[in-house]
């Protein structure tokens, strides 16, 4: 049987997705002081967990943005073993490279960092990461899918320095978990796709917070239909 781990950053990007399973929360999924939550059932023949990275018990709010995400992943592969990780979330896109509200992605190409910069021989490569994409083309064909580079970074903004490696490194879409979690999935071998719905338009419209808020659950019920969508088809592929 396939076993898929699908890794969110925020509660509520999940919540509508979590709905739509028929999953059982794991009680102290690990060690005490981990805030992340962990969801597990079938989805048709596969064995599937949802992993949530829950809340700062300091901050009250959801654990965002890559040093969760890298946990999050390297705990969710120790404890599941994926035969694949999908990561799903919300992301900011660029209108400039054919964007819109409430479109649904695919990673592909590569995953890229914008904001680890290291002037230094190799670790200036290193900083960016470009990490290889599994070929996303003919899943996103057959599910009717925009396909872009995705480019993390720890900021919901975006300044000016961020903008110029985005633009380098060809993204079309900016999120702050994807490249994190493709460091820990290329480490171990474990092949990775992100999906992510469109939020804010980053290069168009008002502040990206204000689009964030407007267009979050939009983005949320079509990020649900199209991971339903994936997952089914992944089972046709599998053939599991
Ligand atoms: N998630 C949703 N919108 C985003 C943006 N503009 N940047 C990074 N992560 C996001």
């Amino acid at each position: 049987m396939v076993r898929i781990a699908i890794l969110m950053a925020m509660k509520n990007e999940a919540r509508t997705l979590l709905q739509s399973l028929d999953l059982r929360q794991q009680k102290q999924p690990f060690r005490s002081g981990v805030p992340f939550e962990l969801f597990q059932g079938r989805f048709a023949k596969a064995q599937l967990s949802v992993v949530v990275s829950g809340t700062d018990p300091e901050f009250h709010v959801d654990n965002v943005a890559t040093v969760p995400a890298a946990l999050m992943t390297y705990l969710a592969i120790e404890k599941c073993n994926p035969d694949l990780v999908l990561n799903a979330g919300t992301a900011g896109g660029f209108g400039g490279r054919g964007c819109e509200i409430g479109d649904v992605y695919l990673g592909s190409g590569t995953f890229c960092f914008h904001d680890r910069r290291i002037p230094l021989p190799g670790f200036d490569r290193y900083g960016i990461g470009r990490y290889s994409c599994y070929d996303t083309s003919s899943l996103a064909a057959e599910l009717h899918l925009k396909t872009g580079i995705i480019s993390t970074g720890n900021s919901l903004d975006l300044q000016g320095k961020d903008l110029q490696l985005i633009l380098e490194n060809q993204a079309v879409i900016k999120d702050m978990e994807a490249a994190a979690i493709a460091w820990v999935c290329r480490s171990l071998s474990v092949p990775m796709i992100a999906v992510k719905a469109i939020t804010d338009l980053v290069d168009e419209g008002a502040p990206t917070e204000t689009q964030f808020l407007q267009n979050f659950h939009l983005a949320v019920k079509n990020l649900q239909i199209k991971t339903i969508e994936l997952l089914q088809h992944l089972q046709k592929i599998k053939d599991c």
